[in-house]
């Protein structure tokens, strides 16, 4: 029997066994790309996305899990209207090869939903389980502070 996943506010019926991880559902039944494969084993935070809002690693959820809605990066905005994370993200040109990047700032959105004004510390805390290997931590940071302003301002 189908399974009906709400991704990105749109319904969508999946009908695959439901010990396949949400990863997989993402890729490849829905063909939402955004979402990275890096590790399969919640070590490196390429596959997060967001369930009831919580950032959450895709990897580790089955199917039969899913509890609430999902948001992947393809749902935070658009390209002509993008979410403050991430004008923040084009802002500070954080990516490099860029295949961390949507985990990355799946993570921030969580993140800046729970402590719309984090410290240094708490977003060195938030972020620890995102790894990049092109080192983007310094310009993560300052575009998690650069989306915080722009919330707070509304620009
Ligand atoms: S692929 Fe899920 S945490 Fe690495
Ligand atoms: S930008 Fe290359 S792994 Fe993070």
């Amino acid at each position: 029997m189908p399974t009906t996943l709400t991704i990105n506010g749109t319904s969508h019926q999946v009908d695959l066994p439901g010990n396949v991880p949400l990863l997989w559902v993402l890729r490849d039944a829905l063909g939402l790309t955004g979402t990275k494969y890096g590790c399969g084993v919640a070590a490196c935070g390429a596959c997060t996305v967001q369930i009831n809002g919580e950032a959450t690693r895709s990897c580790q959820v089955l199917l039969e899990d899913v509890d609430g809605p999902v948001t992947t990066i393809e749902g935070l905005g658009t390209p002509d209207n993008l979410a403050a994370i991430q004008k923040a993200w084009v802002a500070n040109q954080v990516a490099q090869c860029g295949y961390c990047q949507s985990g990355q700032i799946m993570q921030a959105a969580s993140l800046l939903a729970e402590i719309p004004d984090p410290s240094d510390e708490e977003i060195d805390e938030a972020m620890a389980g995102n790894l990049c290997r092109c080192g983007t931590y310094p310009r993560i940071r300052a575009a998690i502070h650069d989306a915080a302003n722009m919330i707070k301002t509304g620009a």
